[in-house]
């Protein structure tokens, strides 16, 4: 898979930007959203954002990462 490879095509966000977003302590499809602005356009991307969430979660499940450093702002 090419991490470079956009997922949501309307605001331009590819899997690569999801992943440093999650690696930065992003636990939910919503901060996923919040941070990139990925999915918030047509909503056609959500279901693979939800995809790449769960699986990034399931990989980390036993090394879970601390959210110090994560700041979450509201725009
Ligand atoms: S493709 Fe992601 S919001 Fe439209």
């Amino acid at each position: 898979m090419n991490p470079k490879r956009l997922v949501c095509l309307c605001n331009f966000v590819s899997e690569e930007e999801i992943i440093k977003v999650l690696r930065s302590g992003a636990l939910t499809t919503a901060e996923v959203q919040k941070f990139t602005q990925a999915g918030t356009g047509c909503t056609r991307c959500v279901r693979e954002i939800d995809a790449i969430v769960a699986k990034h979660l399931e990989t980390n499940k036993k090394d879970p990462q601390l959210r110090i450093g994560f700041e979450f702002k509201d725009p």
